[in-house]
């Protein structure tokens, strides 16, 4: 959620700071800024809109070897001009960028205008700038950490000054800054997605750590000053895995990567001879695994989702009592957090602030939490007893498809080896892996039917309001449906349980409002054959997703059959199409893709 580049070094800065916020884009995009400090000062171009029309409007002379750059998605103040950053002192002597949130913003804005100081945007940030410039400090270093000293909240945040023309101060508290080391330039971004064009040799950031950055090299420190000696690593990532290529969005190319993401995450995990998973990264022996009683998943948004998925995979294979929740939601109900309870935190990025806040929460109070997280060396790995690494490769597309198909699979190891170390027989553990195994073409096999799906798609894109209905395993994968649908559409989609229809939401059935449902071929298949039923009777059209040998009778609808697996794997063969549906509606109704309206990837505010 916003996005910060910086560079120091011997090139014109604002190329490369355009091309950095152009791949930072999907973090936040309803403004863009850049500034640079060159011979004649710190200069600021700062714009509404897309990246590009910042690019656009750049004045012809923009120049300086440093600078720094935001895109913004909007928290205090609408998306305007002036409420995008930089933000600077009223000398433009100071620019500052800034992710996170001021929480005494108000009162720090208050104090401000009694002192005579004229405040030109409605931000949080703008105080910073300020603050900055008022302090007595003699070097750029001091005069930050005065700022930040006054500041309760969180950051990500990076400061040019037109006196100290030779470096920039950046500091973290809460969002991500990773550190770039380049050949006599430094580049700074919230994400490693602004960086791998450069280098590939960075240093994150840690909570409450500061750098400077010079075209020589880097220091880090706290904030007391003192050093803490951090050393720049190799990173092991592919730049071509940050581009589109040949896909019209990203959300495209991750729902084809799903195969291989798949068969990653299962890479080395699976254990054939005991029937069971191999997660040593759970830092949990045999006993401590069996000692759990029950499991507590916390995530939001479409991790939520699968997250109940994966509640329901416990609790089917290891019979453990198992619920997931909305970590936004955990702990301001002052949760019970309790010594035998497994609690798994779940995110893509590993940055989602409300996750966070719930790890921090259940391990404030002594509880153990693993993660099941995509982005390795994230704030909620790092804060976890241990995880599993999805393995997705990145995620760019607000919408979330390979990492939340890897989700599932890694709840799918988890209850294998919780159920193996307790009454899941080996004969099952067996057939599991087996179902496991044969995910990875499967998920293809529904990718290979686009063309199908889209023509589904244009059917349902029309309609201002839809159900989307599952029940039991069925009904999380209604929910995701519905999400994926509503977020790149702007259609309303709602998601019921198909045995709760009849309880009220089929006064809304009507020729106008169609419905997906959900009919795998299993105890429930009778069920929600005789509601498919019941909508029908009422004009409602019908997409039905379902599996070969499920006989639908005579009620009319538009048939998706998807492979068969293990029924307890089967809800991830379910969704794979609703994403297509998703995808090829918003298409169709020409939205952007990866970038809906109000959104952005990685929600790292409260
Ligand atoms: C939906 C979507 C969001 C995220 C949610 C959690 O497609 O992308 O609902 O799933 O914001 O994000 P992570 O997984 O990064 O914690």
């Amino acid at each position: 959620m916003c996005g910060i580049v910086g560079y120091i070094g011997t090139q014109q800065a604002a190329p490369l700071l355009l091309e950095g916020l152009t791949r930072l884009e999907h973090r936040g995009y309803d403004s863009a800024g850049v500034a640079v400090l060159g011979g004649s000062g710190i200069k600021v171009a700062k714009k509404a809109g897309r990246v590009r029309d910042l690019t656009e409007g750049l004045p012809k002379r923009f120049t300086g070897q440093v600078g720094i750059g935001h895109t913004r998605w909007a928290t205090h103040g609408p998306a305007n001009d002036a409420n995008a950053h930089p933000h600077t002192d009223e000398a433009q002597r100071v620019a500052v960028v800034h992710n996170g949130i001021i929480d005494n913003a108000a009162a720090l804005r208050q104090q401000l205008t009694d002192d005579g100081v004229e405040l030109t945007s409605d931000t949080d940030t703008e105080v910073l700038a300020h603050l900055v410039a008022r302090s007595g400090a003699d070097t750029l270093e001091g005069k930050v950490r005065d700022a930040l000293a006054a500041i309760e909240g969180t950051y990500g945040v990076a400061v040019l000054h037109a006196d100290f023309p030779d470096r920039i101060v950046v500091a973290r508290n809460g969002s991500p800054l990773i550190i770039g080391v380049g050949e006599k330039e430094m580049h700074v971004a919230s994400d490693l997605a602004a960086l791998v064009r450069y280098t590939t040799t960075v240093a994150h950031l840690d909570d409450g750590e500061l750098a400077t950055l010079t075209a020589g090299g880097f220091t880090t420190y706290r904030q007391d000053l003192s050093t803490t000696h951090k050393l720049a690593e190799h990173v092991d990532v592919d730049p071509a895995s940050y581009d589109a290529g040949e896909h019209d969005s990203f959300m495209h190319k991750e729902m084809q990567e799903q195969p291989a993401a798949a068969d990653r995450v299962l890479r080395g995990r699976l254990d054939e001879r005991f029937g069971t998973a191999r997660l040593g990264g759970l830092n949990m022996d045999a006993r401590e695994t069996r000692a759990i009683r029950r499991v507590k998943i916390l995530g939001c948004g479409s991790a939520y989702y699968v997250g109940q998925m994966g509640a329901a995979l416990i609790e089917e294979l290891a019979r453990i009592p198992a619920d997931a929740e909305a970590a936004s939601e955990f702990r301001y109900r002052n949760p019970i957090i309790e010594p035998d309870t497994l609690y798994v935190a779940v995110s893509q990025s590993g940055e989602t602030l409300d996750t966070l806040l719930a790890v921090q929460e259940i391990r404030r109070k002594g509880g153990r939490v693993i993660g099941l997280v995509n982005v390795v060396g994230s704030a909620i790995a790092r804060e976890c007893d241990g995880g599993i690494y999805l393995h997705a490769g990145p995620e760019v597309a607000v919408a979330s498809t390979k990492a939340l198909t890897n989700m599932f699979i890694g709840f799918s190891l988890l209850a294998l080896q919780l159920g193996r170390v307790r009454d899941l027989s080996i004969a099952d553990g067996k057939r599991l892996i087996a179902g496991l195994t044969r995910l990875p073409d499967q998920i293809q096999a529904i990718l290979d039917r686009e063309d199908e799906l889209a023509e589904v798609a244009r059917t349902l894109a029309d309609a201002e309001s839809l159900f989307f209905v599952g029940r039991v395993r069925g009904f999380p994968v209604a929910r995701e449906g519905a999400q994926k649908f509503k977020e790149i559409s702007y259609r309303h989609a709602e998601a019921y349980q198909t045995s709760e229809l009849k309880h009220g939401p089929l006064a809304l059935i009507s020729e106008e409002v169609p419905t997906v449902a959900l009919v795998p071929s299993d105890e429930l298949t009778d069920r929600n054959v005789g509601a498919l039923h019941e909508i029908a009777a009422r004009g409602g059209p019908l997409v039905v997703i379902t599996h070969e040998d499920v006989d639908l009778g005579d009620v009319a609808a538009l048939r998706i059959d998807v492979p068969r697996n293990e029924r307890e794997l089967d809800p991830i063969l379910l969704t794979v199409p609703l994403q297509l549906l998703a995808y090829h509606a918003a298409l169709h109704l020409g939205h952007d893709i990866d970038k809906p309206r109000n959104l952005a990837k990685s929600v790292t505010v409260e």
